[in-house]
């Protein structure tokens, strides 16, 4: 496994749009493996294809579903990811206003409008198809890094931008 290089804010690779993959190969593996590495790294929730310039339909997720309420990995367990090969999402439902920020994005929290719940259709490392239904940050997660894959990041999408106060006292 190794660390990929992060895309960052001003990059072209993220306004374009991803093709499918193809192949379900050891290159895919070593794709995900290296996505994996480079998200615990880099202490985020989620990362696509394009964000290591791979104009792939691909994300990984971190995946929290099995923790009990109100713990998170920080505090020393292993991380799980949800790898979505060629994403469809099929169904949504609600409506929730809330922060993300973005790995390419850094220092920039965005207020977006995300469906609460989520289904998508995907395909695991292996070629086999799942369905996956997600809640609350998953789904806002799993909403963001499709978009990546059409080229479409929370620049495209704030409504409203987080102002920390520190910031603006440096400024
Ligand atoms: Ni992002």
């Amino acid at each position: 496994m190794a660390l990929r290089t992060i895309v960052q804010d001003g990059d072209p690779i993220l306004k374009k749009k991803c093709r499918p993959v193809t192949r379900f190969d050891d290159r895919l593996a070593e794709l995900l493996d290296d996505m994996k590495e480079t998200l615990t790294h880099a202490q985020g929730y989620g990362l696509a294809g394009p964000q290591v310039g791979v104009m792939r339909r691909l994300f990984i997720s971190l995946d929290e579903r099995d923790l009990p309420e109100g713990a998170s990995f920080e505090e020393g367990a292993e991380p799980k990811y949800i790898e979505c090969i060629n994403p469809e999402i099929i169904a949504t439902e609600g409506e929730v206003t809330g922060y993300e920020g973005c790995l390419s994005f850094p220092g920039h929290t965005a207020e977006i409008t995300r469906p609460e719940k989520v289904t998508v259709r995907a395909f695991d490392r292996n070629g086999n198809p799942f369905t996956l239904t997600g809640e609350g940050m998953l789904a806002r997660c799993i909403c963001h890094e499709t978009n990546h894959l059409d080229g479409i990041t929370i620049m495209d999408l704030a409504e409203s931008f987080y102002e920390d106060e520190e910031n603006d006292e440096e400024e």
